[in-house]
């Protein structure tokens, strides 16, 4: 999450995730799923700006993001009413700490929906952490986290300011990684998404679950190599059952020079992890040229100085 703040206006830039790894364990009681991810944000961003406003009003307006290509794809599927999650987010923060004060949203989406890139849950975490320095609330970081916790599974891992963490529970239960290394990646959203819920609906708890420790090691000591190989994401094979164009990137990103690839979350987005970003942004030419969807080329947020530029040298 990047911050600007003058006067009475914050703006956010909110970035997307992916999951690295992302094993289910069990279903429970509540309806969800147990599970352990590694997840990183990425430099493909939406934008929030927040005015203050003199009544108690929650306001939200979809910027005309309409810049780039694409804008128009993305921008359809998103509610700009309280079924938006940044709205819901502005109500809970304002019911529970009974405060007066309104606020004027601005949201400019890039990041797609239904894609797993979670989005709607990076624009939520920063809703509550702008609105409660714009209205002055002093909410705790653990205040903000039970908040982000009942707005969706993915709203707490944008509260760390790692970029990276290995995530438990239904995802709430977030531990940062620091990780030791820059990552390249090239992101393909089909023109179909999925919802979540759907594709959790369709997974099977699978019998000998893999831990997430081995990949936030990876992470953790910059063995790109090694990351690619171990990551993993039981979702995939619903996802793939439920949806053609899932099933189609898997056997294109098969073909391509990509050190490792699979979807991220629940999809469609499929991604591919790759040595550097030349190599990212040739991929993303083939991919581009064969009109497959939106196509993205991002690197990780965090960053080691004293590791090489593409993370390859201590394999
Ligand atoms: O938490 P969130 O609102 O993002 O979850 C959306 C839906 O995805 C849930 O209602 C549930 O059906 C499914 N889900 C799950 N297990 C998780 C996270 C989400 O079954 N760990």
């Amino acid at each position: 999450m990047l911050f600007r703040q003058a006067d009475s206006q914050v703006v956010v830039q909110t970035p997307a995730k992916l999951n690295l790894f992302l094993e289910v364990l069990g279903k429970r009681r509540d309806g969800y799923h147990d599970l352990q991810t590694v997840m990183v944000t990425v430099d493909l961003f939406d934008t929030l700006t927040f005015r203050e406003e003199d009544s108690s009003q929650i306001g939200l307006r979809l910027g005309n993001a309409g810049q780039w290509q694409g804008a128009a794809e993305v921008a359809r599927d998103v509610p700009a009413d309280a079924n938006n999650l940044v709205v819901r987010a502005a109500r809970l923060l304002q019911a529970t700490a009974g405060t007066g004060r309104g606020v004027a949203i601005r949201l400019d989406k890039r990041i797609p929906s239904a894609s797993g890139l979670a989005g709607g849950s990076s624009d939520a975490a920063a809703t509550l952490v702008a609105l409660n320095r714009l209205w002055q609330l002093h909410r705790t970081p653990e205040e903000l986290h039970e908040l982000a916790a009942r707005l969706g599974s993915d709203v707490p891992f944008f509260l760390t300011p790692n970029g990276a963490a290995l995530c438990r529970g239904r995802g709430e239960l977030v531990e940062p990684i620091q990780a030791r290394c820059q990552l390249h990646f090239v992101i393909v959203r089909p023109h179909t998404g999925l919802s979540t819920a759907h594709v959790f609906g369709h997974c099977r708890p699978s019998a000998n679950p893999r831990a997430g420790h081995d990949l936030a090691d990876r992470l953790r000591h910059g063995q790109v190599r090694a990351l690619a190989r171990g990551m993993h994401n039981a979702l995939q094979a619903p996802a793939s059952r439920l949806n053609p164009d899932v099933r189609q990137l898997e056997t294109i990103f098969h073909n391509l020079p990509v050190l490792g690839h699979q979807m991220t979350g629940s999809g469609t987005a499929y991604f591919g992890l790759c040595a550097n970003r030349r190599q990212a942004r040739h991929v993303a030419g083939r991919l581009r040229h064969r009109r497959l969807g939106q196509v993205f080329v991002a690197r990780s947020q965090f960053r080691c100085s004293s590791e090489k530029e593409d993370g390859l040298g201590n394999q």
